[in-house]
């Protein structure tokens, strides 16, 4: 079964991604109703990740001098919370989902905010990093431009952004509950780009495995000091065409 928004109105075609205002609420509160119902369940499916390679990456990008200030965005139930927390740096959490937000305060003695990722309302140039693992492909790709600006905005100069998510054709849709956009690299890299970041590495994980067995693109960008001074130019955003997500 096909399932986007849109696509009822025009089966089977490319998916432009206009959506209503109307609609993102439906994407925000669908997809976090779908985490809050299986926190329990969540946490103990994911306390023992190793993300490692994914903390270690983000770090060691930073200039600044530790104790860091980290943001963890979308940080589920505080796994990495903990972790930053416990490398000795002060991260503070994000999470949408009520459950997962306490869950997180209680695992790591965290601040963490609670905030859709659609309406953030965050401090300007505040944090040396950010820790995006698993949550911006949350985000409709028709509003990432404006979440990545305003995360760009959250860094202080020179910070550091890493993301980890699943990849995929630049479909986008809902996927078994939750809404997705599955970014290929050079999509990842223009939306990138476009708000103003420059490429530092990417890979991607588990790692060991052929290409064909790694799902997750984890990269790493610093903000570029002066807005616009990272834009290729070669990319538009508004060339990317997406395509609905068969749900399975
Ligand atoms: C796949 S989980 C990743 C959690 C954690 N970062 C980890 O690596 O285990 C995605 C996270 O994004 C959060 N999320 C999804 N959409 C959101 C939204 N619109 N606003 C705030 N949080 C959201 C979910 O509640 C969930 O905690």
């Amino acid at each position: 079964m096909r399932a986007t928004l849109r696509e009822a109105a025009v089966p089977g075609r490319w998916f432009a991604m206009t959506q209503p205002p109307e609609d993102l609420a439906v994407v925000t509160a669908k997809t976090l109703a779908h985490y809050s119902e299986r926190a329990a369940e969540f946490w103990v499916g994911t306390r023992d990740h190793d993300v490692k390679q994914n903390i270690d990456a983000l770090l060691r990008h930073i200039r600044g001098t530790p104790p860091l200030c980290i943001l963890d965005f979308g940080c589920g139930p505080g796994r990495d919370l903990a972790a930053f927390r416990a490398l000795g740096h002060d991260p503070i959490g994000l999470e949408g989902s009520a459950p997962f937000a306490a869950m997180a305060r209680e695992h790591s003695g965290c601040e963490v905010w609670e905030q859709d990722f659609l309406a953030l309302k965050l401090p300007s140039g505040r944090f040396d990093g950010i820790f995006a693992n698993a949550s911006l492909f949350h985000v409709p790709s028709q509003e990432l431009p404006r979440v990545l600006g305003e995360l760009r905005a959250a860094l202080k100069p020179g910070g550091v952004l890493f993301a980890s998510n699943p990849r995929g054709n630049n479909d986008e849709g809902w996927n078994r509950g939750r809404y997705g956009a599955y970014h290929t690299l050079e999509s990842w890299r223009t939306f990138l780009e476009a708000a103003s970041f420059e490429e530092l590495e990417h890979y991607y994980r588990p790692p060991g495995l052929p290409l064909e067995q790694q799902p997750w693109l984890a990269s790493v960008w610093r903000k570029c000091d002066v807005q616009g001074e990272c834009t290729s130019g070669q990319h538009h955003v508004a060339d990317l065409r997406r395509q609905p997500v068969v749900a399975s």
